[in-house]
């Protein structure tokens, strides 16, 4: 692919920004001029919890209004994004919500690399990451080392050294008595939840095998590039394309069904994988549009996992798990709970009337709830290994080889460019089974 350069594009905060644009209309009664002192110092000796968001795209706006709704001293006093216009997007969606709590002056929307740094030393108690997955390592590590409880979207990271980092990370968390709740929503869904209960209360019996789909038709849209965008503008509006941004689909989407796997086995972890995937269908981007991983555990277990990208290809988000006893079925994407089942020696199903809250809104609740009332809530650990058996599967489908938890946890391969700035990239090459290498 070819990516044209661009000249290089400063960081620069929202005052600049909205002094560069002078005389530009401020619809909203908290913008410019009109909030007359800090966010922070609005808050001071209250018991107001003041959040902070970093990535202000759809998950993260998402994300900010369940942190509203979660816990009524929220305020929402900074936003951090790599783009202005997405910070114009998210402060418009928010206030439209929750107009009275969103205290977010120009001096608190920080734009470029460097805002999540800002956001963090704006005075926040909170954070909420949603950014694109190659900065939560870095990003969720500032956050910790500043004493921030944090909200983590999934996935953890893209390589090796990432879940490394935020193994460190959630151990600092738990250090300082850190509220860390992660972002694999399934984990605080209701139906899953049970079903799981009853998974690990044995029901049915020692697991032998597992099956899990992320099948999905459509892809995520992405702009045209422009003229004046550098490749890493362009790479980081497209970043779901870019396995050196997302870690391909396998980490970036389809985590949530191989972190099941890893829920139903308790956090037994698995001691290799082989897997196999490709690039069938799509032209954008180095990431691959297909894979199929088998996972193999040290009680002879086995666990298959699938996932696809393709348009005109049916949705599927099934897991189908077996036991000594029984098996079991689930199907979180579908319109009734109660079809969550297992049969065999125990048989079991979710009631018909059984809770299905928001899990969106769930995680929050958690998260809020174990700050006020000092419940130490750490997903660290598990979100990190979930993460990792992704990566795992992409890095036996990329090389072709049989690939070792150890491997992949020690793996030296970098996807980070080191320094982030707006400038030419080229981007990684399409993997090729047999010829990528094993790093
Ligand atoms: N749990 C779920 O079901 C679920 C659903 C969707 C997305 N997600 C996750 O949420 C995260 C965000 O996904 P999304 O769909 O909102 O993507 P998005 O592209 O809509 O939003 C990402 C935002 O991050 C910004 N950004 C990029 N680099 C940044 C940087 N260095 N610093 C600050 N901001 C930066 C982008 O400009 C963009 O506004 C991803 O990790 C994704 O996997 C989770």
């Amino acid at each position: 692919m070819s990516l044209k350069p661009a000249p290089r594009k400063p960081e620069i905060t929202r005052r600049e920004f909205v002094r560069a644009s002078a005389g530009a209309a401020i619809a909203s009664p908290f913008a410019l001029g009109a909030w007359p002192m800090s966010a922070s110092a609005f808050v001071a000796g209250s018991d107001r919890l003041r959040v902070g968001l970093v990535g202000c795209g759809g998950r993260g706006t998402g994300a900010a209004d369940n942190a509203l709704n979660a816990d009524a001293g929220v305020i929402i006093t900074a936003l951090a994004d790599a783009f202005s216009d997405r910070i114009d997007s998210c402060l418009k969606n928010l206030r439209d919500k929750h107009s009275d709590r969103i205290l977010v002056d120009a001096d608190h929307q920080f734009v470029g690399f460097d805002s999540y740094q800002r956001l963090i030393d704006s005075g926040v108690d909170v954070v909420l990451l949603a950014t694109p997955i190659v900065f939560r390592p870095e990003h969720l590590r500032a956050c910790v080392e500043a004493g921030k409880h944090v909200f983590c979207e999934k996935s953890m990271a893209v390589d090796g050294p990432g879940v490394r980092s935020i193994l460190e990370s959630a151990a600092i968390a738990r250090a300082k008595g850190l509220s860390l709740v992660s972002g694999f929503c399934w984990r605080y869904s209701d139906p899953e939840q049970a079903l799981m209960r009853e998974i690990h209360d044995g029901r049915l019996g020692a697991i032998r095998s597992m099956h899990t789909l992320y099948n999905t038709s459509g892809w995520v849209g992405y702009p045209k590039r422009e003229a004046n965008w550098s490749d890493m503008e362009y790479q980081l509006r497209c970043w779901h394309y870019f396995k050196e941004l997302s870690g391909d689909h396998i980490v970036e989407q389809a985590c949530h069904s191989i972190d099941k796997i890893a829920w139903a086995m308790n956090g037994e972890l698995p001691t290799e994988c082989i897997a196999t995937g490709s690039r069938v269908v799509r032209t954008m981007g180095n990431v691959f549009d297909n894979f199929n991983v088998a996972y193999k555990y040290a009680s002879g277990a086995r666990a298959f996992h699938v996932c696809r990208q393709i348009e005109n290809t049916p949705y599927d988000n099934t897991d189908y798990i077996m036991g000594e006893k029984g098996y079991c079925f689930m199907n979180s994407w579908g319109r009734n709970p109660a079809d969550h089942h297992i049969g065999g020696d125990n048989p079991w199903h979710y009631p018909e009337d059984g809770k299905r809250r928001n899990m969106y809104q769930t995680e929050h609740e958690v998260l809020f709830d174990s700050i006020r009332n000092g419940k130490k809530h750490n997903d660290g650990t598990w979100m990190a290994h979930s993460t990792l058996m992704s990566i795992m599967g992409r890095m036996a489908a990329y090389t072709g080889q049989v690939v070792t938890w150890d491997q992949a946890l020690n793996s030296q391969e970098v996807y980070t460019p080191g320094t982030w700035a707006w400038t030419d990239r080229e981007p990684l090459p399409v993997a090729v089974p047999g010829r990528t290498k094993l790093i």
